[in-house]
């Protein structure tokens, strides 16, 4: 039907991008991708007509994204070229052609486009090899400045190669190692960045993913430096099975700010007082470095009370950190007390509630509300209603 509707209005559009090198194998994707020589706007309007679906437009990018209610995405966008004034800048765009367009890109395996119009319907355009990659499960930077160009490209290659079972293919490993040490990405924003391990975090973590952060150290855009000796994928192993179950338990965890937290134990809060995230994951991330005494306490016999006192105010990621880095049975047995049986359990009222109502209470109002609470935690008194 696109490419119909481009035959009308003498527009050439294909479909680009990652969403071919899913079908080629054979994966779905819900992302689709669509370029046209020129201005997009004539088919944006009449792509809305015929799908009557909501439209967004944006005048600036020349842009536009149809949304399904199933979740399907079309983009629209003019084929462009992409300048950039340094590394890592925000490119600038000059329209031009299809070639162009996909010689901008980083991989291979998502500079491919299918023509959709009715003469050449269906034509693969594979001007670097993409197929040959695809099939040799290899990534491979389209030209030597790729990741100068755009860095966060060294991130999108990770999740990809982790994802896809591929391999960088050596060159491009090379040139991704060299930019991530060499560069001067000052200008990046961490922001970009954190968008990207955002994303690389989403999924789980794998053996070729800590391999490939091995040999291309992507933190150092960041700033962090890795621990020495840590074994990781032990790490990763027992991080991925407390998340399943933390899930099971329909605890809403943050997971991507906990497979990246395995990475930050040298991170100190005031490194990151100016990125651009929210406060609650700057803590998370910064934990670890802080928490020796913690675990120190933690590695001992502890009753309930002292245990809860001790526990409640960390945020439930920062105790799945000590769960998995500290490395000490009793530490582990602790926590795990603390998040099965006591965490949560809290009287019904608290001094809080007597001041608000004027009442004042003094010391022994304390006690009284210690006693319950030590009571309840044993399970000697419960709630009645
Ligand atoms: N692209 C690029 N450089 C980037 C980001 C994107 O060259 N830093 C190009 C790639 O050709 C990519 C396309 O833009 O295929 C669309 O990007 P995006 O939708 O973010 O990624 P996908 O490849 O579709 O991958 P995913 O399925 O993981 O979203």
């Amino acid at each position: 039907e696109i490419g119909a509707i481009a035959d009308k209005s003498q527009i050439r559009a294909y479909l680009i991008g990652g969403i071919i090198r899913d079908l080629l194998l054979g994966k779905g994707n819900n992302d689709i991708d669509i370029v046209v020589d020129g201005n997009p706007v004539e088919l944006i309007k009449q792509l809305s007509d015929f799908f009557s679906a909501k439209v967004l437009y944006n005048e600036q990018f020349k842009t536009g994204s149809i949304k399904f209610a199933d979740g399907l995405n079309i983009d629209l966008a003019g084929t462009r070229r992409e300048n950039y004034h340094y590394p890592g800048a925000l490119p600038e765009v000059t329209e031009t052609n299809i070639f162009e367009d996909l010689f901008r890109r980083d991989y291979t395996i998502n500079a491919l486009a299918v023509a959709l119009n009715s003469d050449k319907w269906g034509r693969m355009i594979d001007y670097f090899g993409g197929q040959k990659d695809l099939a040799e499960k290899k990534l491979r930077a389209l030209h030597r400045f790729s990741f100068l160009d755009d860095p966060t490209r060294v991130i999108r290659g990770i999740r990809l190669a982790s994802r896809l079972k591929f391999d960088f293919e050596k060159e491009t490993e090379d040139l991704a190692r060299e930019a991530v040490l060499a560069g001067d990405f000052s200008r990046l924003t961490s922001e970009r960045i954190i968008k990207e391990l955002e994303l690389l975090f989403a999924e789980k973590i794998n053996r070729r993913l800590l391999g490939l952060i091995k040999n291309i150290p992507v933190f150092k855009l960041l700033g962090i430096e890795l621990a020495e000796g840590v074994d990781y994928w032990q790490q990763s192993t027992r991080l991925e099975s407390w998340l399943e179950y933390l899930k099971e338990k329909n605890y809403n965890i943050e997971e991507w700010v906990l497979r990246l937290a395995l990475f930050t134990d040298k991170l100190k809060k005031k490194d990151i007082v100016d990125w651009n995230l929210k406060e609650r994951y700057k803590d998370i991330l910064s934990f670890y470095l802080t928490a020796r005494d913690l675990i120190e306490t933690l590695d001992n016999d502890l009753d309930d009370l002292r245990l809860v006192d001790m526990l409640n105010e960390y945020k439930l990621e920062e105790l799945v950190i000590l769960l998995v880095k500290s490395g000490k049975v009793m530490v582990e047995k602790n926590i795990r007390r603390y998040i099965n049986e006591l965490k949560g359990i809290e009287l019904a009222i608290s001094g809080f509630d007597l001041k608000e109502l004027g009442l004042n209470p003094g010391p022994v109002y304390k006690d009284i509300f210690d006693r319950v609470y030590r009571a309840r935690l044993k399970g000697e008194v419960s709630t009645h209603q």
